[in-house]
């Protein structure tokens, strides 16, 4: 019997209109434009503004429009996973949401929440499902509303992060493309770091709760960056080591979106030079599950079959996540 594979068949993707500039952000918080570029390489990112529009609304578009562009009825759909931070509601399910909007009338569908590693353990779930043989079309999704988690007060914070949602099919194939292998790491140590202290079952919301802003991201920065920056390169380099991939055959990196000097130390610790390095930073910022992608939906059109990505994230938990796939499609 032949190996199964997950093929990434198909990418959509969804950012929102509004654009919420540096230089906007000079009149919020006491930042500037300058401060911004130089330590993070964020520009401008997205904002989904709107009364009751939680991150379905763009992971439904993102669905639909990869829906459409690869002609796959929604009927067909056997699994819709949502990797997520910003959920519509604590239950049910944000993936259940779309399931509902986009007509997956036979899938089955949950939640991941991984943070910014959210959609590579998601893609890798995704993988093991269509492995398993039984499951032939799994819709994974990435997104987050951080706009909605944000403390505009917060200077140290605000500026990095940014709305929206991509998403990927995975089907399978006999041929050997798709997730061909991925290294997966938590430590929940990092927890005081990096985290939204309340709206849990730990600290449900209160008046006090609410003037204590604990319903925002809270994140010490210098300390996320040193664990992310070395985390994410070593497991980048892990995981191309043992592929026997070189910085020749390695046709891309896909880095989360964090900060570019994360992106820029983990691609010189794979030896590869910026011309290979998918990156949006500087027009979305981090949008946490969406970012990797988001790259994907981006640079779709570069993508040839047969090329080797490495897709690195690291994120809240601790969580960090290196994946190899070999691209399963030209662009047509
Ligand atoms: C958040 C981050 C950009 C901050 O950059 P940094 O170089 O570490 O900056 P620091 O936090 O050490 O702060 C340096 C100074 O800049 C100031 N500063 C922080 N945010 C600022 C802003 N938006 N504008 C201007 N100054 C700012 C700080 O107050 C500090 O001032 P001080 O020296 O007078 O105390 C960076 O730490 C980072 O990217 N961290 C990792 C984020 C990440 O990967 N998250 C995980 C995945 S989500």
């Amino acid at each position: 019997m032949s190996i199964i594979h997950a093929a990434i068949t198909g990418v959509g993707g969804y950012v929102p209109d509004y654009i919420l500039t540096n230089q906007e952000l000079e009149t919020m918080v006491e930042t500037s434009d300058e401060w911004i570029t130089s330590r993070t390489g964020i520009k401008e990112r997205r904002i989904l503004k709107g009364e009751n529009k939680g991150v379905s609304v763009m992971g439904i578009a993102a669905v639909k429009q990869m829906l459409s562009k690869t002609k796959t009825d929604p009927r067909e759909i056997d699994l819709i996973i949502f990797a997520t931070v910003t959920p519509d509601m604590p239950f049910p399910a944000t993936a259940n949401v779309v399931a509902a909007a986009v007509g997956a009338v036979n899938s089955f569908s949950f939640d991941i929440g991984a943070a910014c590693s959210g959609f590579l353990f998601a893609l890798e779930t995704g993988a093991r499902f269509i492995q398993s043989g039984i499951y032939k079309k799994v819709i994974v999704i990435g997104g987050d509303k951080m706009s909605s988690i944000l403390d505009y007060k917060d200077r140290t914070t605000c500026i990095i992060f940014g709305d929206g949602a991509g998403c990927v099919l995975l089907e399978p194939t006999s041929e050997k493309v798709g997730v061909l292998d991925s290294i997966l790491k938590s430590d929940g140590t990092g927890e005081s770091y990096l985290n939204m202290k309340a709206g849990g079952s730990r600290i449900p919301a209160t008046h006090e709760s609410v003037a204590a802003r604990q319903h925002f991201v809270y994140q010490e920065g210098a300390a996320v960056f040193k664990f992310a920056v070395t985390n994410t390169a070593d497991v980048a380099a892990q995981i191309a080591e043992r592929n026997q991939l070189t910085p020749e055959t390695i046709s891309w990196l896909v880095p989360h979106q964090a900060n570019k000097r994360i992106i820029d130390a983990t691609a010189n610790r794979v030896g590869i030079t910026e011309d290979k390095v998918m990156m949006n930073i500087a027009k979305y910022g981090n949008t946490t599950a969406g970012t990797i992608p988001l790259l994907l939906w981006d640079y779709e059109k570069q993508l040839k079959k047969g090329d080797n990505l490495i897709l690195a994230a690291f994120g809240g938990g601790f969580t960090w996540v290196a994946v190899y796939v070999k691209w399963a499609y030209d662009y047509h």
